[in-house]
């Protein structure tokens, strides 16, 4: 298998790059089935395990219509190139105020390439809304972030995405976790990056307990294969959650850092687990 890792043009907290090699290492799968992923993120996992079929779900919109946009040619590295020229020429020249327009801008027009902008200037590439699902990270506090090199490697990782996608039956749908589930059978595999439990951290609303519990279940009764991705412990503190649903699957376990974060607890290495049904 190719060891090269690509990098989509999202980012967000919890993405799993520096995993993948660990994740196509132990991920084993029939080719044939679908490769299912209901909690989607920047869909490093999908780019890099290349799958030819894939149901790709998010309950954050903004990522989903960006991908199809990018599959369906809507949009493309081009269009991208010319939106962040221009608005990046803009927040050079104004600046913090600029960034808060354009949250202001998109939290009416839900455009994807305004959460693009949004994404690649924010503080840390960080993905967070608010209970009234305003998007409220604020700016990483470089007014020149979008230099001419940024740009490029961001059009580089949208045109790459685009011919990761070319050819291949990848669906994306904004949906919840549980309809995704109703779509998997026995030859399928189901790779589940749910929001962390216990970690302070908010993607798109919140991630309660009673969903963590639900979600275990789901996946006990699936008929496809099911990996999970979960963190395990650190020098502080361990998860009880896995030890207390994911028990009877297969646990491989690798060291890992999060940069992403304000949080002391963050910066620490956390043992990372990929826990397999079968
Ligand atoms: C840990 S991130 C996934 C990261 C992804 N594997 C990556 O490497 O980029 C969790 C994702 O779950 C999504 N999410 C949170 N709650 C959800 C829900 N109830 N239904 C579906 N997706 C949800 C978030 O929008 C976020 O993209």
């Amino acid at each position: 298998m190719n060891d090269k890792i690509l990098v989509p043009p999202i980012k967000c907290q919890g993405i799993k790059t520096k995993l993948i090699p660990f994740i196509r290492k132990n991920v084993n799968r029939d080719s044939k089935g679908i490769w299912i992923e209901p909690f989607v993120g920047t869909g490093v996992v999908a780019l890099n395990i290349a799958p030819s079929k894939a149901i790709l779900t998010d309950k954050n919109r903004y990522i989903i219509k960006l991908y199809q946009g990018i599959q369906n040619k809507s949009i493309t590295s081009q269009s991208v190139r010319c939106f962040l020229e221009y608005h990046g020429k803009e927040l050079e020249r104004f600046g913090g105020e600029y960034y808060i327009q354009m949250r202001n801008e998109f939290n009416k027009n839900g455009d994807p390439l305004y959460f693009l902008f949004l994404n690649r200037s924010d503080f840390n590439g960080m993905i967070r809304f608010n209970r009234c699902g305003q998007f409220n990270v604020p700016f990483c506090q470089k007014p020149n972030r979008f230099s001419k090199a940024y740009i490029t490697k961001i059009c580089n990782q949208v045109d790459m995405m685009e011919k990761a996608m070319d050819g291949k039956d990848w669906k994306f749908e904004c949906c919840s976790w549980q309809k995704t589930f109703a779509y998997a059978s026995a030859n399928d595999y189901i790779y589940l990056d749910p929001p962390y439990i216990g970690r302070d951290t908010s993607y798109v609303g919140e991630w309660p307990e009673e969903e963590a519990i639900a979600l275990a279940e789901y996946a006990h009764e699936t008929p496809a294969n099911v990996c999970l991705s979960m963190w395990k412990e650190n020098e502080f503190r361990k998860n009880d959650h896995l030890f207390q649903y994911w028990s009877d699957f297969t646990w491989y376990e690798q060291n890992h850092f999060y940069h992403i974060g304000a949080k002391e607890a963050n910066r620490h290495p956390m043992i990372e687990v990929l826990a397999i049904k079968r």
